[in-house]
Order: structure tokens, then C-alpha cells, then sequence
């Protein structure tokens, strides 16, 4: 399974990245805009911080408005994934996509069956938001069941990339599924690494440690 971190944050990343943890990164314009720096600046910074894809996403809500971006942006750098809205015209911008071997991740993706149309269209990954969908009282992780099933009864190769990740739950249900690839923020990352009992073993090794005749 695979590590994406969520965020545009590059102290975040290098701090992720130094555990060996990090396979990617994802990005959003939220997330962009919270680092208060422009787009392209921090977009290059992150690519040449990591080795793996890179999501960065397109503005245009037309096929052909998200064409000219998704054009620019992968002649940046060659680990750049094109995200675009899983709407009509993102579907028609994915197929072309495919079709001009960009690499695409489709984003927003609320049902199942926006899924297969995004694996029709030849996405590379689909991005479920499972917590945004447990927010509205759905349940996020069993869009992302369905997904897998269904992606796995006709060997669609579009990965699977759980997004709006909240908790570790989310994580360990995705790595259960066999989900491609979970995209987090730091916080939950920090949440995976630990726990009580490592802190209270740890305590003790290091306070028994000190009887130790040095
Ligand atoms: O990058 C997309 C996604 O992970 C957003 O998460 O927490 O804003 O729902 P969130």
C-alpha cells in the first residue's frame, strides 16, 4: 500500500518524507491556498522534494480550459498527475488525457459509480472522499469497498487513492480493502505512528536504563 501525504505544505512533506513513509503527495487549490505562496513556486518546490506523483489541480471547469492546464502542468515535471473534477467535462478531459498519456487523478469522487466512469475514462487513480461522505451521514469506506470490487470484476487498473483521509480507522479499513494508495495529512500520519503502549514501554525501558551500572 501505498503513502500520499495531503498537503502543499513543504515542511510537512520533507518531515513525512524523513520517516520513509511518503510515496507521493497530493495537493488541492485548498490546500494551495493555505500556504499563502503561488501555485507554480510550490508545486515545483514539492516535485523536486519527492520522487513519486505529485497531484496538482486543474481551475477550469471546461474540457478544453482543463486540457490547456493539464498540458502545462505535466510539461513541468514528469511526476506531476493531473487532478481534475470527476464532472462531464473532467471525464472528457480524462479520456484525452489518456489518450496524450497524461497521467490523471480524479478528484471529488462521491459514489461507486463515479468511480467506473472514471476507470471508463482511463484515470489513472480515483480519489474517493470518504471522510466528506461520512460528514453527510454516508459511509465512505464502503464507497471505497464497492469501489474495489468493482475496479477488481473487470481489471480496471485505475488505483485506488482514498482521499480525505480523518483518522487511522480510515487507513487500516482502506489497507484491509486493498486500496492502492491512502492520501493523508500529517496529522494523521503522526496519529499512525504511535502508541500508548510504545510511550509507557519506552518510559520504562529508559527509567530502568538509569539503575544500570555505567
Ligand atoms: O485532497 C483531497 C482531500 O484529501 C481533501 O480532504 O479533509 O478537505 O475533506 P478534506
Amino acid at each position: 500500500m501505498k503513502f500520499f501525504i495531503d498537503t502543499a505544505d513543504i515542511n510537512e512533506i520533507k518531515e513525512a518524507s524523513s520517516m520513509g513513509i511518503i510515496d507521493g503527495v497530493t495537493t488541492n487549490p485548498s490546500l494551495v491556498a493555505a500556504v499563502g505562496r503561488s501555485f507554480r513556486e510550490v508545486l515545483l518546490e514539492i516535485c523536486d522534494a519527492v520522487d513519486g506523483p505529485v497531484s496538482a489541480e486543474v481551475t477550469s471547469e471546461t474540457c478544453d480550459g482543463m486540457m490547456a492546464e493539464a498540458r502545462e502542468l505535466s510539461e513541468l515535471r514528469d511526476n506531476i498527475v493531473v487532478k481534475i473534477p470527476l464532472t462531464p467535462e473532467g471525464l472528457k478531459a480524462t479520456r484525452i488525457c489518456r489518450d496524450e498519456e497524461i497521467k490523471t487523478n480524479l478528484t471529488l469522487c462521491f459514489s461507486a459509480t463515479q468511480a467506473l466512469l472514471a476507470a471508463k475514462a482511463g484515470a489513472t487513480y480515483i480519489s474517493p472522499f470518504v471522510g466528506r461522505l461520512d460528514d453527510q451521514s454516508g459511509d465512505g469506506m464502503a464507497m471505497v469497498a464497492d469501489i474495489c470490487d468493482i475496479y477488481e470484476n473487470y481489471g480496471f487498473e485505475t488505483q485506488v487513492l482514498v482521499a480525505s483521509v480523518r483518522h487511522p480507522m480510515h487507513v487500516l479499513e482502506a489497507a484491509k480493502m486493498g486500496a492502492h494508495v491512502a492520501t493523508c495529512p500529517l496529522s494523521v500520519l503522526m496519529q499512525l505512528t504511535r502508541h500508548p503502549l510504545t510511550d509507557r514501554g519506552l518510559a520504562k525501558f529508559l527509567k530502568d536504563w538509569e539503575k544500570v551500572p555505567k
